[in-house]
């Protein structure tokens, strides 16, 4: 492609060093079609006759399919995925294919097939995201009522219920789907027409070609448009962060599931076995996905790094923005679909969940609240209660079988209702706290807005 100035061919090892065709030819439909929009706009220009146009949009669907099908020969030696289209284009075509790279560098064209790819993804990946709700909010919707700790410090705090537990995922998740529709408004930007760097002196309408690849609108300064990487990098921490949340989940998970937690059940399809104890079943995937959100936090660092001390303009650094990117998206992708199954097929142990929750320690708070509804201030009801505790732990006597009456005057013979986990999560009515009838009416909100 740039054979005129110089006299020695590339060197294999600069060859195999450089090249991107061996990942970045998944993005020939984008580049294809940026490329038709791109011939179009010529046509307009004059640049293009009718018939030279035709031929254009019909070799670059010739390839296309070709691609499709598998029957495309990448070459190592025409380096990228737009290097490998053009040269067989003019390859089928001749003199019409040579015409199509007038007004246009392999630098706008990269940002545009990226951008292209994105907007593509991120369809895909918040409707993984919603598939993975409904698992999430269709289990809590069988375990609503059904009690468990809520634990801090990993340590039982308050009684909640499955259900509540479940959703607060949905919630994370909900936040996530809103990040990535709002990095959409920046990524559904049309570079094309940023030329190398400085546009071009051949003006092809931007708005046109802008309008046939369905960008909202056209970068506005050409040397930021081809050196720009921060929707990728947006996306690449909001992938992170939705890392972040699966891996949380797939701790709670791989607790629950625990002999001395006991509280779910995955099923035996979403689990694997040990090759020495004949025992074992093992929350393989939980683990997996826990372990994947290690590479989603690494490619995010891998781009910030590279692109941190880059000067203006385009670099070939930036060529390192697509592994990231597309092993992010693969890895996600994965990682949204099993969970969603896996949850799908979870069983939660109600009894165990309930005799978790049945230790009175967890209504310790209750009982604080109690006094403090018989006007004696927090921080001595506080004190009242911690003097329980102690009492209960010294004499190995739960805390609903004291008598509470001998620590202070306070307690009246009603304190021993405030030991009903019934009444517990009945007494929380505020919005957003596990009262049964909150949790039912969250789980309705969640199921219009996601059903
Ligand atoms: N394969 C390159 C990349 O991904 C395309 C742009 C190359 N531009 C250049 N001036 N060498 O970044």
């Amino acid at each position: 492609m740039w054979k005129g100035r110089f006299a020695k061919a590339t060197a294999d090892l600069v060859q195999e060093f450089g090249e991107s065709i061996s990942y970045d030819w998944r993005l020939y439909k984008h580049d294809i079609s940026g490329s038709i929009a791109h011939a179009r706009a010529q046509l307009k220009e004059g640049i293009l006759t009718e018939k030279e146009f035709a031929e254009i949009e019909d070799g670059l669907r010739a390839i296309e399919k070709d691609i499709d099908a598998g029957d495309f020969q990448f070459s190592t030696e025409l380096e990228d995925i737009h290097m490998n289209i053009e040269s067989e284009l003019t390859r089928r075509i001749g003199p019409a294919g040579a015409k199509l790279h007038t007004a246009r560098s392999r630098n706008d064209q990269v940002a545009t097939d990226t951008r292209l790819y994105c907007r593509e993804e991120i369809e895909t990946i918040t409707g993984l995201v919603r598939q993975l709700q409904i698992s999430l909010l269709t289990q809590a919707e069988t375990y609503a009522d059904a009690i468990i700790p809520g634990y801090t410090h990993l340590q039982r705090g308050q009684p909640v219920t499955v259900g509540h537990h479940l959703l607060a995922y949905v919630e994370m998740l909900s936040r996530d789907t809103e990040r990535l529709l709002d990095a959409k408004k920046r990524v559904n930007v049309c570079p094309l027409g940023s030329g190398a760097l400085a546009g071009s002196t051949i003006n092809l309408d931007r708005h046109q070609i802008a309008k046939e690849l369905g960008f909202e609108r056209v970068t506005t300064n050409s040397m930021d448009a081809i050196s720009d990487r921060d929707y990728i990098l947006e996306l690449l921490f909001d992938f992170a962060l939705i890392g972040t949340h699966l891996s949380r989940l797939s701790e709670d998970l791989i607790l629950w599931c625990s002999s001395e937690f006991g509280f779910a059940t995955l099923s035996d399809s979403h689990t694997t076995g040990s090759s020495l104890m004949p025992q074992k079943k093992n929350p393989d995937v939980c683990e997996i996905t826990r372990g994947k959100t290690g590479r989603l936090y690494g490619n995010l660092v891998s781009l910030l790094t590279a692109a941190k001390g880059l000067p203006l303009t385009y670099n070939r650094d930036l060529q390192e923005d697509k592994e990231p990117l597309f092993d992010s998206i693969d890895t996600l992708k994965l990682a949204l679909k099993v969970n969603a199954e896996m949850i799908a097929e979870m069983t939660v142990n109600t009894e165990t969940c309930l005799k978790a929750a049945s230790d009175p320690m967890l209504l310790a708070t209750d009982l604080a609240d109690y006094l403090v509804k018989n006007s004696v201030p927090f921080r001595q009801a506080h004190d009242l209660v911690g003097q329980a505790v102690a009492l209960s732990i010294q004499e190995k006597t739960p805390l609903d079988q004291l008598d509470l009456s001998k620590i202070s005057e306070h307690y009246g013979a009603d304190a021993k209702d405030v030991f009903s986990l019934q009444t517990a999560l009945a007494a929380r009515t505020n919005p957003g706290a596990p009262n049964i009838e909150n949790i039912k009416s969250e789980i309705q909100r969640w199921k219009d807005q996601l059903l």
